[in-house]
């Protein structure tokens, strides 16, 4: 292998560790409430490790576990009591939601200032034209390994995978803002292997297991995985062909440990934020 490993999960523990410190000197604990609806095993998986996440920055955490037949003006409900809550800085309600569930009301629903995953579109809209008060946490963690490792997107051509609201597009929007040359490419894009051959900085965020093979990576160039998928063993891995990207890029991300672990990190980080913002810190 000739890459340097991204490393996200000490880069995660890094930043966690910065979180519990700034955290306890706040007057008030910062204050998460994360709500899951169903029981999506995945989902399920993602809110207990963040209840760990809360616990390991010191922060006060609450849970909501609802039944898949929770209807939306229940579930609106929640919101707006969580919105009026002191003791509550960030509510999350983990997504996707069960089908018959409108996504786009229940974030809609969320007090902007409590918004820590950015999604509210007041948020979108801020990081859009460069104000951000939150960062987007998938997004925000890539940002920061490549900080980390000093890799600087300016003047880099960046191409990016993908054009979810969750990851897509905010990573592009990011890497345009830090002056990179950005390219989307998504499914009916018809020549995605040459523009990510092209890339400087490849982003590759699909969910598809195979996805990024050693012809579309260009010598020297950054890997980012995003991807977070099953193979036909059951084992967690990414979009990238990891083995053979990792000969010819020089920095990859390996899946579990790159992304995953930054995803939390910057959670908490935004929840910190909100608890300071609330405080009028
Ligand atoms: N589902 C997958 N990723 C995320 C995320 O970052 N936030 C929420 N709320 N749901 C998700």
């Amino acid at each position: 292998m000739a890459a340097t490993l991204i490393d996200g999960k000490a880069l995660a523990a890094k930043l966690k560790q910065n979180v519990l410190t700034e955290a306890k000197t706040l007057p008030r604990k910062p204050g998460l409430a994360v709500i899951l609806v169903g029981d999506n095993p995945a989902s399920r998986v993602y809110v207990t490790s963040k209840r760990k996440d809360c616990e390991e920055c010191g922060f006060y955490s609450e849970e909501y576990a609802l039944p898949a037949e929770t209807t939306q003006k229940e579930l609106l409900a929640l919101v707006a009591e969580l919105n009026g809550r002191a003791d509550i800085d960030g509510i999350l309600v983990q997504l996707p939601l069960p089908k018959g569930l409108d996504e786009k009301e229940v974030l809609l629903a969320i007090d902007p200032a409590k918004d820590v995953d950015c999604f509210h579109p007041y948020n979108v809209g801020q990081l859009t034209i460069g104000t951000p008060v939150f960062q987007p946490c998938t997004p925000g963690g890539v940002m920061e390994m490549l900080k980390e490792y000093g890799i600087d997107p300016a003047g880099k051509r960046c191409v990016v995978l993908g054009r979810s609201n969750i990851v897509g597009k905010p990573m592009a929007m990011l890497l345009l803002h830090a002056h990179g040359t950005v390219v989307m490419c998504h499914s009916k894009t018809p020549d995605m292997k040459e523009l990510a051959a092209s890339a400087d900085i490849l982003v590759s965020a699909v969910g598809k297991t195979g996805l990024v093979t050693a012809d579309m990576v260009k010598e020297g160039a950054v890997v980012i995985d995003v991807a977070m998928n099953r193979n036909d063993a059951g084992k967690l891995c990414g979009d990238v062909c990891f083995e053979e990207a990792a000969v010819k890029a020089s920095y990859i991300t390996p899946v579990p440990g790159g992304v995953g672990p930054m995803t939390r990190a910057m959670l908490m980080k935004n929840t910190l934020t909100a608890a300071k913002l609330h405080q009028g810190l």
